[in-house]
């Protein structure tokens, strides 16, 4: 049994839950074609995988925006008001928010940059790094957040 009330409808919580699985789908499909990359080689099948990165970055910068403003727009707000503790923890998420949203702008922009880098293979290097370092930020900001949400429920 849920230990407070805070105001919202299980309908948005289910709404949360299935953003959450998709957007975890999503980092998969990203860290799979990340860790398909082999910085020791020159084939095809790495232009291919990093064809692959440009795409699904894309594709998860969309994603991952429109999922924050829908949790600050939604569950945020009630779940800060439910009490002292969980309000504190509404900051550190919308914090996170700011830092996880700022690093794939970042990492975003060096992606659509990739081919005009004076090192292309330090370059696929970095981006394989950080986008594997971004994708496990990312989902222990999703785990947590379905950790709070299940005690809602
Ligand atoms: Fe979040
Ligand atoms: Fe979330």
């Amino acid at each position: 049994m849920a230990a407070f009330a805070p105001a919202f409808s299980p309908d948005i919580i289910e709404e949360i839950h299935r953003e959450h699985e998709s957007l975890l789908r999503g980092l998969t499909e990203f860290e799979r074609a990340l860790d398909s990359i082999d910085c020791d080689s020159e084939t095809f099948a790495n232009l291919v995988a990093v064809g692959e990165v440009v795409f699904l970055t894309r594709r998860l910068v969309f994603q991952l925006l429109e999922h924050f403003t829908r949790e600050e727009g939604t569950i945020l707000a009630p779940l800060a008001e439910a009490s002292a503790e969980l309000n504190d923890l509404v900051e550190k998420l919308r914090r996170e928010h700011e830092e996880l949203s700022g690093r794939m702008a970042i990492f975003a922009l060096a992606v659509e940059e990739l081919d005009s880098s004076d090192d292309l293979y330090d370059a696929i290097w970095q981006m394989k790094e950080q986008g594997k370092g971004l994708a496990c930020a990312i989902i222990e900001h999703t785990a947590r957040e379905e950790r709070k949400l299940a005690e809602c429920v």
